[in-house]
């Protein structure tokens, strides 16, 4: 039997409520957990359907704010490990399904397709879907290459969605990654990525299961709306350098299907509103940065200054500046945070251009296979 959670931030408390709805019908659940980022309007309105939802299902339904657990940005990371908690403290449940509470194309089958998973004996299953070819920047540029360059010869540069919140987690899975302090100090963004890691450092056996429908939610406008986000899951692999992973490890993927026509043509950021964001604002602090970095994006950054430029930043050009990023960026340095965005911005829109403009089997295609040559590369040394 299963508790399902959805952890959320100001969400809109109508599709909140219909998704526990969905999840209490399920008959495999036997509990739904709803843990908020603090008491906001959609906490006040979760609180107050709560009793009506027991007595309509006969199940418990419960919404808590999370605790303060870990020792970074009070945020996501919190919030999933206070469930975490939750299920080892106050329930004897076999499997923990967590999901993103703005997910309006939420059904039954998200939840069966987990158990189906679980039910063949894998530890871990993680949904995947199909996302817009600009959409999905920070995962295939930050952590599938950070994967791919920092262990090559493990399952992690493989995983389709390393930073979904869509997932189930068999009880062994959830007490090890609790004990794990890495991931307890995690409280920000960076939580993802240090499940994903420890799930396949531990050895655990991981399916993902394909979701055609996808996850209809709100797109991004420019892209500094993912700054921090960026900056924080960039953190978390920095944070993981050094450490020794097995090779290997048992991952087996659903076969996908075809993609719907809106997202194939959706556009997944606002460019032109990015541009500018190439150039406002340097400091003299930040330039100086630029200074480790090879010296074709040194130059490349130096006249974004004047005018937005990325031609410069192509497959190999990211290789090397990622590899200087891992070890120069200070996360506590605002100055780095700045450039590592610029930096990203530059490949996110090098990318947008020369691949994603060419079509979505083609980008999709190039991005899989960029993943490839970097574990090639990587493994060369
Ligand atoms: C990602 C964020 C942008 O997966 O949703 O890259």
């Amino acid at each position: 039997m299963s508790l399902v959670v959805f952890p959320f931030k100001n969400e809109d408390p109508e599709i909140l409520v219909g998704n526990v709805k969905t999840a209490l019908s399920h008959p495999r659940v036997e509990e739904v957990l709803c843990v908020g980022a603090s008491e906001d309007q959609c906490f006040a309105a979760v609180a107050e359907a709560c009793p009506t939802l027991e007595r309509q299902y006969g199940k418990p339904v419960k919404v808590i704010v999370q605790e303060r657990i870990g020792a970074l940005r009070p945020g996501k990371g919190d919030g999933m490990n206070t469930a975490l908690k939750y299920f080892l403290e106050e329930t004897s449940y076999e499997r923990l399904h967590f999901y993103d509470a703005d997910i309006v194309s939420f059904s039954q089958e998200w939840i069966s397709k987990a158990e189906e998973g679980a039910d063949q004996g894998f530890d871990v299953v993680r949904h995947y879907f199909p996302r817009a070819s600009t959409d999905a920047m920070i995962t295939w540029f930050v952590t599938r290459t950070g994967f791919a360059l920092l262990w090559p010869k493990s399952s992690l540069p493989w995983i389709e969605q390393p930073l979904g919140g869509e997932l189930l987690l068999t009880r062994p899975v959830v007490k090890r990654l609790l004990e794990e302090e890495k991931v307890r100090r995690q409280s920000d963004w960076g939580i993802d990525t240090l499940y994903t890691f420890t799930m396949v450092k531990h050895g655990f056996s991981l399916y993902e299961t394909y979701i055609g429908v996808g996850k209809l939610h709100k797109l991004y406008g420019a892209l500094t709306d993912l700054r921090t986000m960026l900056v924080e899951c960039f953190a978390a692999i920095q944070s993981l350098r050094g450490e020794e992973i097995p090779s290997f490890g048992i991952h087996r993927v659903e076969y996908p299907g075809p993609v719907s026509q809106e997202v194939r043509e959706k556009v997944g950021y606002n460019v032109e509103g990015s541009l500018p964001l190439l150039t406002e604002g340097w400091s003299r602090e930040e330039e100086s940065l630029l200074e480790v970095l090879p010296p074709d994006v040194r130059a490349g950054m130096q006249a974004c200054r004047s005018f937005p430029r990325f031609g410069f930043m192509d497959e190999e050009a990211w290789y090397a500046t990622y590899q200087a990023l891992l070890d120069h960026f200070q996360f506590d340095n605002p100055h780095w945070q700045r450039l590592l965005f610029r930096l990203w911005l530059a490949r996110t829109l090098n990318y947008t251009v020369n691949q994603a403009l060419r079509g979505y089997g083609h980008a999709l295609h190039y991005l899989h296979q960029m993943v490839g040559r970097y574990v090639r590369s990587a493994l060369q040394g």
